[in-house]
């Protein structure tokens, strides 16, 4: 059955702490930019994070972040996580972002090959974060095509 994707709501929070145990506990308060979940058969089984944030390394007239993605393994490989990225580029093309960008560890290569081919390039290891949360990532760009 196919997802449904839809904004997510300050009531989701604990459906998305169950698929990402490590989910922000401020996903749905005090973020910048919109949260999309999956759900199939009434079950949330993915999410999405995005925020208003630029990075040094993005050139980018007005860029948002790919903050959080996560589906649960049950689910990797069924199309979940392309419908949560078209949600993502639908938003960024509504709100005339020209560039998406993320940090993803380069260990992690299948989240990599993922970005690769929704159309991310690598542009390096760049810190990302701030504070206590800082920490080295690989920095990953797409244009976006109004
Ligand atoms: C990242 C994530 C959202 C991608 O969703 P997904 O459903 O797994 O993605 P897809 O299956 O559409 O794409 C992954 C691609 O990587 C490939 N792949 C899998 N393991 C791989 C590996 N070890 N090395 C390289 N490519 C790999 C898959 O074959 C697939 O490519 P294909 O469609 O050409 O076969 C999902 O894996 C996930 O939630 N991971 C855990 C959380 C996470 O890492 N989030 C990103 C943090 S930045």
């Amino acid at each position: 059955m196919a997802p449904l994707i839809r904004s997510a709501a300050v009531p989701d929070a604990s459906a998305i702490a169950a698929v990402n145990p490590a989910a922000s506990t401020d996903l749905l308060e005090g973020r910048s930019g919109p949260v999309y979940v999956a759900e199939t058969d009434g079950s949330v089984v993915g999410y999405l994070a995005l925020q208003h944030a630029a990075h040094p390394a993005v050139e980018s007239r007005n860029p948002i972040q790919l903050w959080q993605i996560y589906v649960i393994p049950e689910f990797h490989g069924a199309g979940i996580a392309p419908q949560l990225m078209a949600a993502a580029l639908e938003y960024a093309i509504r709100h005339s972002h020209d560039v998406i960008w993320l940090g993803v560890s380069e260990h992690n290569a299948r989240a990599v090959a993922f970005y690769r081919k929704h159309g991310f390039g690598p542009l390096g290891l760049h810190g990302v974060g701030a504070g206590d949360h800082e920490h080295e990532d690989l920095v990953m760009s797409c244009q976006v095509k109004q």
